[in-house]
């Protein structure tokens, strides 16, 4: 896993609304590879940001697969909405979930691949008897619920030990970065074993977000 190419998911919540069209367009002509879709409830997190028929409508422009991070409380309420709203990947929070392995099968019962994002303070090892039947772990290195925050350095550290989980349970999951990530720690991340950036304001805030997206995937 540690050869895989990086991807990079744009987070369209630091898009701009208004032009939603225009920016899906920009990501489907770079060089990204997947489109990264924050989804909030104002409990799980405290902000609410967009939905089923905002995704719904970007699915009809994307060229990429849809990436749905669910910062919501009992999503397996919408599981099936989602992948309706077309989903490819779809990611739970551990901490939202007190039935997760439940929460697992159903994401890929319904042909979607299976994600479970962990918070800052949430340890790694407590995915030790799920590695194996998740397509992604996602490593949040900000607090869920907002864009534009500073990246928890500590997040290294996470990366090097959920690689080492993996590798010891011969799985397979991706590993996903997602917070304060910036063509300025792409590199370490992709050292300390991330395999997709997730970056929101660093694309769309930079004069040139083609570019910057490049940069990232270039790992430079
Ligand atoms: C935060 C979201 C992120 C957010 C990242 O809760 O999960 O995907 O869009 O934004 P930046 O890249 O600006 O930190
Ligand atoms: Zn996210």
């Amino acid at each position: 896993m540690e050869n895989t190419p990086v991807l990079i998911a744009p987070s369209l919540l630091a898009a701009d609304f208004l032009e939603l069209g225009k920016d899906v367009d920009m990501v489907n002509r770079s060089e990204a590879d997947w489109f990264h879709l924050d989804v909030m409830d104002g409990r799980f997190v405290p902000n609410i940001s967009y939905g089923l028929p905002v995704i719904a409508q970007i699915k009809k422009r994307a060229r990429k697969p849809c990436d749905v991070h669910l910062m919501i409380e009992a999503p397996e309420r919408y599981a099936a909405e989602f992948q309706k709203a077309g989903a490819d990947i779809l990611t739970v929070h551990y901490e939202a979930c007190p039935h997760l392995h439940r929460n697992i099968q159903q994401i890929k019962s319904l042909g979607m691949k299976a994600g479970v994002a962990l918070n800052p303070h949430t340890p790694v090892q407590l995915l030790e008897n799920v590695i194996r039947d998740i397509d992604v772990v996602l490593i949040m290195s900000v607090n869920p619920g907002f864009g534009g925050q500073t990246f928890i350095e500590q997040t290294y550290h996470k990366l090097s030990e959920i690689r080492q989980l993996i590798r010891d349970s011969n799985a397979h999951a991706l590993v996903e970065v997602d917070g304060g990530v910036s063509p300025e720690n792409a590199a370490q991340l992709i050292q300390a074993g991330a395999n997709v950036l997730v970056a929101g304001s660093a694309i769309f805030s930079s004069p040139d977000p083609e570019k910057t997206i490049a940069v990232m995937k270039g790992g430079r």
